[in-house]
């Protein structure tokens, strides 16, 4: 059995594997439930004070995006926990404590920073609580809050200068993906004292349009988050990896273990997950962990310390992969069924219907790749 054990912004967790702030830590019960199920950390929903703009639609606030009836993302219009400061001080983080999880708790960033500086203290006079998540980056107040202040760097500074002013225990800065350069943001978070960053919060996006009435199915704009988001975090992760020197928890679109070996690879020291959980209850926490550590086991990995960044080194650019040398696709007559998919996505016209089998003519291939990758019993392969 493989050693799980992670160390991120000075706080150890058993696993890298933390229950996102969202609503499965929507209360202690549900955090402990999450830690019971095994996970390394939790963090509840995150808390603010109880104002008009902390109020959620209650007429319907998460629609799945389907693609030919499956799911693979979800908008939401749910902004921050409705429970009092209290409950959760006096009563729901010991009910979380119960769960044997590292405990992370989400802080909002508010427009009066001394209103998060009483927040963190209050929080963190509990004894119960390992690190801060300061959130400058929820997708969907109008204004003051949540990514209005993640997008800009100096807002950034400023919040989490003050935050970690008050705070005892490590102070995280959850950043926002909503943003043409995350790099700045999360340098401007460390010069101001943070401990790590998660990568990255959800998308701000739009739900759809009920096309027989013409109504938006969800009429405001909310946060995108499943497995449609992980290219654009892995993208904000890899920069930010490549760029800052600052421990990071990475988020978004885990379903299996695979992406959180992927996360790692990238440089993460610990996975938060969200929509998984929401899509197939605290039960997927185990399979994902037991999946984890067979594959650990199974290539021979010792720690999760072996494999962590790996993947940075490789990242170059567009411009410099145009300098290596061309290939080309090739068709194997015996595994192709002829079934013509590779032809019907071939925009240079370099891929010929035989009598039993597909060919190429090279000198058309442009050696993109796209007939390789939908191939259906991968017959092609660029070489
Ligand atoms: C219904 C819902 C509520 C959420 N609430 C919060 C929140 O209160 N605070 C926060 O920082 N992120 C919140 N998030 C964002 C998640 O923590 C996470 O960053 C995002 O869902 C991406 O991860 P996933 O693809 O695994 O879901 C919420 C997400 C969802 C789906």
């Amino acid at each position: 059995m493989a050693n799980l054990k992670v160390n991120y912004a000075g706080i150890e967790f058993k696993n890298p594997l933390v229950l996102s702030s969202a609503t499965p830590g929507w209360d202690g019960e549900g955090m402990k439930r999450a830690g019971l199920a095994g996970i390394g950390g939790v963090i509840p929903k995150t808390i603010g004070p109880l104002q008009d703009w902390a109020a959620h639609p209650c007429n319907g606030r998460l629609q799945l995006i389907r693609q030919n009836g499956k799911p693979f993302g979800m908008v939401n219009l749910e902004l921050f926990t409705t429970k009092t400061r209290e409950d959760w001080t006096n009563k729901d983080l010991a009910i979380a404590k119960e769960g044997g999880a590292t405990m992370q708790v989400s802080v909002l960033a508010m427009p009066q920073p001394e209103e998060t500086a009483q927040l963190i203290e209050e929080i963190q006079a509990t004894g119960l609580v390992d690190l801060l998540e300061l959130n400058v980056s929820c997708p969907m107040p109008a204004s003051t809050v949540g990514m209005h202040i993640g997008k800009s760097a100096e807002l950034t500074y400023q919040q989490t200068k003050l935050a970690k002013g008050a705070a005892k225990i490590p102070l995280t800065v959850k950043l926002t993906p909503n943003v043409a350069d995350m790099v700045e943001i999360a340098q401007a978070a460390k010069e101001a004292g943070a401990a790590g960053v998660t990568i990255s919060n959800s998308v701000r996006s739009f739900a759809g349009v009920d096309i027989e009435t013409g109504i938006p199915l969800l009429r405001a704009y909310g946060g995108y988050t499943g497995p449609a988001i992980k290219p654009i975090v892995m993208r904000h992760l890899s920069e930010v990896a490549r760029n800052v020197d600052i421990p990071i928890s990475a988020v978004g679109g885990v379903m299996s273990f695979k992406e959180i070996v992927e996360y790692i690879m990238l440089g993460a020291s610990t996975v938060q997950t969200c929509t998984a959980v929401m899509w197939n209850g605290y039960e997927v926490i185990p399979k994902l962990l037991k999946d984890l550590d067979n594959w650990m086991d199974a290539k021979g990995y010792k720690s999760l310390e072996e494999i962590r960044g790996i993947a940075l080194p490789h990242i170059t650019t567009v411009e410099d992969l145009a300098k290596l040398p061309a290939k080309y696709a090739s068709i194997d007559a015996d595994k192709c069924t002829n079934c013509g998919i590779c032809k019907k996505v071939c925009f240079y016209r370099a891929i010929t219907a035989g009598d039993t089998a597909h060919y190429v003519t090279q000198s058309n291939c442009d050696g993109c790749g796209l007939c390789a990758q939908w191939c259906p019993t991968g017959s092609i392969e660029l070489r």
